[in-house]
């Protein structure tokens, strides 16, 4: 089975997750536009969207799907969003797509986050996929140097990236993050940092990951 049908696959697998007429969070990425595009089938399965991106507020908006600010929505049931990596503990890397601190405000405000990834993306060890963290524009040499004094690793700057909160992204290579909740913290504690894409303090309550076996549901 192929990546692509992977995600498809965990993406159907989570719609058995959205009541009716819910107020649903929607995360950023591949595996989560093919979760779109099954809601785009279904008019009226949920009454709104908060979105965790621009490109996800475009996608969920041509779907017919009406996408709703954070603060006029309350707190969400439901967050549905994909990874770049995940543990059996259900503690994620994301932010392969740039979306990492709207996916993490919006993840925080939901009851349960049910993520969905082909099987590809779940690893023993987090790290083998570089960490973004998102960085204010003016802290960024700053950040990178302190990066490496306190977790080591190697952060290179995302050229020509600019986040949906006017920011720049540093990706961390060469980390073997065996306390995520431990580097999560020390990371949002250096000045300039937003946030970084660790879902560790706030991991995942529900993973499915789709693969030739059909899809594996793990919890948390
Ligand atoms: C975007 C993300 C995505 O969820 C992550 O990059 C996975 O993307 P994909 O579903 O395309 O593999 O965190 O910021």
């Amino acid at each position: 089975m192929s990546t692509d049908a992977g995600k498809r696959a965990a993406a159907e697998a989570a719609l058995q997750y959205v009541e009716k007429g819910a107020i649903l969070g929607v995360g950023t990425g591949s595996t989560v536009n093919a979760f779109i595009a099954l809601l785009a089938k279904e008019p009226g399965r949920v009454r709104a969207a908060v979105s965790s991106s621009e490109a996800s507020t475009r996608l969920l908006e041509d779907a017919g799907i009406e996408v709703m600010d954070l603060n006029n929505a309350g707190p969400l049931d439901l967050y549905v969003d994909g990874a770049d990596e995940s543990n059996r503990h259900l503690s994620l890397i994301k932010g392969g797509g740039g979306a990492l601190t709207r996916e993490k405000i919006v993840a925080g405000a939901s009851r349960t986050f049910v993520c969905i990834a082909d099987d590809t993306k779940l690893v023993g060890t987090l790290g083998a996929f570089p960490l973004p963290v998102e960085v204010i524009p003016m802290a960024r040499s700053f950040v990178a140097r302190e990066i490496v004094k306190r977790i080591g690793g190697q952060p290179e700057l995302r050229e020509g990236f600019t986040s949906d909160n006017g920011n720049v992204i540093l990706d961390v290579r060469n980390l073997e993050i065996a306390e995520p909740v431990k580097v999560e913290r020390t990371l949002n504690d250096i000045p300039g940092v937003v946030t970084n894409g660790l879902f560790a303090i706030r991991g995942a309550d529900v993973l499915l990951l789709g693969g030739a076996d059909g899809v594996q549901t793990l919890k948390a």
